[in-house]
């Protein structure tokens, strides 16, 4: 295991989008039918999905990590990266379309979506876990691993802790 290993913030940050998934299903399967609650969390739900899944999660994955992984001449890491941005695509429309939904107050349709996109979010977590991660630490030496750990330091400091903080307590606060 390298010193400042990259994939292991990723890895962390999975355990959060997991835990948040969790709680989040909880609350669509047993209150899905009741519209007041679900006009109250699935906003919540949206802005832990855009924000934290998304602004702050994939983007680290899209800006820094994938560029090296399609350019690294490892086709099957090439290939599994290209699934993955591709993926990040569809859940960026899920999103829209939860959102048209629930502008039109169809919260039976926002539920639906909500809980195919998280089954869906939580087997490419278990893609890049088991598969994506290790081939990272196979392939990248230790000093490329170290200057892409320090990558995602910018970007964490650009996005702000006290955002990341924020957005963590959503799950918790809905589950109250
Ligand atoms: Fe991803
Ligand atoms: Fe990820």
């Amino acid at each position: 295991m390298p010193d400042y290993d990259p994939t292991e913030r990723l890895y962390q940050e999975h355990v959060q989008i997991l835990a948040a998934i969790d709680q989040f299903r909880a609350q669509l399967e047993q209150k899905g039918n009741q519209n007041e609650i679900m006009h109250e969390i699935i906003p919540e739900i949206l802005r832990f999905f855009r924000q934290y899944a998304d602004q702050y999660h994939h983007a680290k994955e899209e800006s820094e990590l994938f560029p090296m992984l399609i350019d690294c001449e490892n086709w099957v890491a090439a290939d599994i990266t290209q699934e993955m941005i591709d993926q990040h695509e569809l859940f960026r429309g899920y999103t829209r379309d939860v959102e048209a939904a629930y502008e039109k107050s169809d919260y039976t349709e926002c539920v639906k979506i909500l809980l195919r996109y998280t089954n869906q979010l939580k087997d490419h977590i278990a893609v890049e876990d088991n598969e994506l991660f290790p081939m990272v630490l196979d392939i990248f030496a230790e000093e490329e691993l170290e200057k892409l750990y320090f990558k995602f330091d910018d970007v964490d400091r650009a996005f702000g802790q006290s955002q990341v903080d924020t957005l963590l307590q959503i799950p918790d606060k809905l589950s109250d």
